[in-house]
């Protein structure tokens, strides 16, 4: 190992490797495929003269965060039904939706269907699949390495894969221990890919990439004495493999806090808002909502029913500064909460029951939101009022109790919670 490192300053390279360690690993690998790897699984191309595209971008889009076993099947009834891309973009997408069910990550479906028909498009134009790198990247779902994998695979054109398991052989035989999700490190180990990719059988390397990735060089318990790269890898000499890739831990979800106003007229009925089309609840009915702001580990104007006028007001503010929630604030919120400001600075004298319930936890894909109820009754002027305010604004709105909400109103599944709790 003193080897390496007396090279890794070596003016001809970059890489912290050798160049004879650079320039054999591709036959190392090749010879262990040939010898030991897989060669019967569905989609290879590689024992073909005339390899199938369509083949080798549906499988590869299924394998992006699937491993093999769990593809087979589902692949296996994809090709039955759907056995070219044209069979596939013509299919509805119930049908697509339905042979994809149980693979999980369901944009990757909606991405093959989109881009099933865009590859269709490319077709009628041009006569044959994209042949370029560049083609292959514009179609949905399909990222720098799946594009490689195509053209290398698919096309036995010259193309580069650096996906997860390359990343993960890649960060250990060189020890590389930049953060893999950061653009550096994802810079250096392409780079160091594409050095290594032999300019002939670059579909071969690739696939046998993949396969020692996927069988040997596995996240916890590597095979290291099968391995051809052995003899050179240095997470290996170090007894360090598991230490590589390095990744930063996933952040933590942010949590947003807010009141959900369950504000009621005189017959218990509560007043429903339909959310705008764009943005969360997209169409769907939501109780009117007050983004709250959170200081030092406590909700703002977050107080008990005992507490005095002055805060209950407080409480009753919106965040209106706290740019994360510009989105989700609609109009009728702003509305109703001016509404309700004017009403307290007047001091009119609102029938106002603050309740103290626990908020509900709702987690959505970006942020945990935590919603607590706020319940105030109003007098009949003053329903008539904010009706009328809201009317004016042509904003749409429902006077329902919370059964008929639940029967014959769209709610999320987060006002649900609230109702029911
Ligand atoms: N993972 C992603 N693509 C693969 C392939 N072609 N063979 C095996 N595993 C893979
Ligand atoms: Fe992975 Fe071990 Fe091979 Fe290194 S020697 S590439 S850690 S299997």
């Amino acid at each position: 190992m003193t080897q390496l490192n007396a090279n890794s300053n070596s003016p001809n390279t970059i890489f912290s490797h050798s160049i004879t360690s650079l320039n054999s690993l591709a036959p190392r690998l090749l010879d262990w495929f040939a010898e030991n790897g897989r060669h019967d699984l569905p989609w290879q191309q590689h024992q073909t003269d005339t390899p199938n595209p369509y083949i080798v971008w549906l499988s590869e889009v299924m394998l992006q965060q699937t491993q093999v076993t769990t593809v087979l099947p589902y692949f296996a009834r994809f090709m039955e039904s759907f056995p070219t891309v044209q069979d596939l973009a013509a299919a509805e997408w119930d049908m697509v939706a339905e042979h994809w069910a149980g693979l999980g990550y369901y944009a990757r479906a909606r991405n093959l269907h989109k881009g099933a028909k865009q590859l269709v498009a490319v077709i009628d134009e041009t006569g044959d699949f994209p042949q370029t790198l560049a083609g292959w990247e514009a179609i949905s779902g399909v990222g720098p390495s799946t594009a490689g994998a195509i053209m290398a695979m698919g096309l036995h054109r010259y193309g580069v894969i650096c996906d997860g398991n390359v990343k993960r052989v890649l960060t250990r035989w060189a020890a590389i221990d930049g953060d893999i999700t950061k653009s550096a490190t994802t810079k250096a180990l392409w780079a160091l890919a594409e050095r290594l990719t032999p300019r002939e059988n670059s579909g071969l390397f690739a696939q046998a990439m993949m396969d020692m990735g996927a069988t040997l060089c596995t996240r916890s318990k590597p095979a290291c004495l099968l391995c051809p790269l052995q003899e050179d890898c240095i997470a290996h000499a170090q007894g360090r493999e598991t230490d590589y890739p390095v990744k930063a831990k996933k952040q933590p979800k942010p949590s947003k806090f807010s009141n959900a106003l369950l504000i009621k007229d005189t017959d218990g009925k509560i007043l429903w808002l339909q959310r705008p089309d764009n943005g969360i609840w997209g169409g769907l009915w939501s109780l009117p909502l007050q983004f709250v702001e959170k200081i030092d580990g406590k909700v703002s104007g977050k107080t008990t029913a005992k507490n005095s006028e002055a805060s209950d007001d407080k409480r009753l503010k919106v965040a209106s500064n706290e740019k994360v929630y510009e989105a989700e604030f609609t109009t009728a919120e702003q509305i109703i909460n001016e509404w309700l400001d004017k009403l307290n600075i007047a001091a009119a004298p609102i029938n106002k029951t603050l309740l103290d319930d626990a908020p509900i936890k709702h987690s959505l894909t970006h942020f945990h939101w935590y919603l607590t109820p706020q319940s105030l009754t109003l007098t009949n002027e003053q329903t008539a009022d904010l009706t009328k305010a809201l009317q004016v604004a042509e904003i749409n709105i429902n006077w329902s109790n919370a059964k008929d909400a639940q029967a014959t109103l769209g709610l999320p599944r987060a006002m649900v919670k609230i109702l029911e709790q």
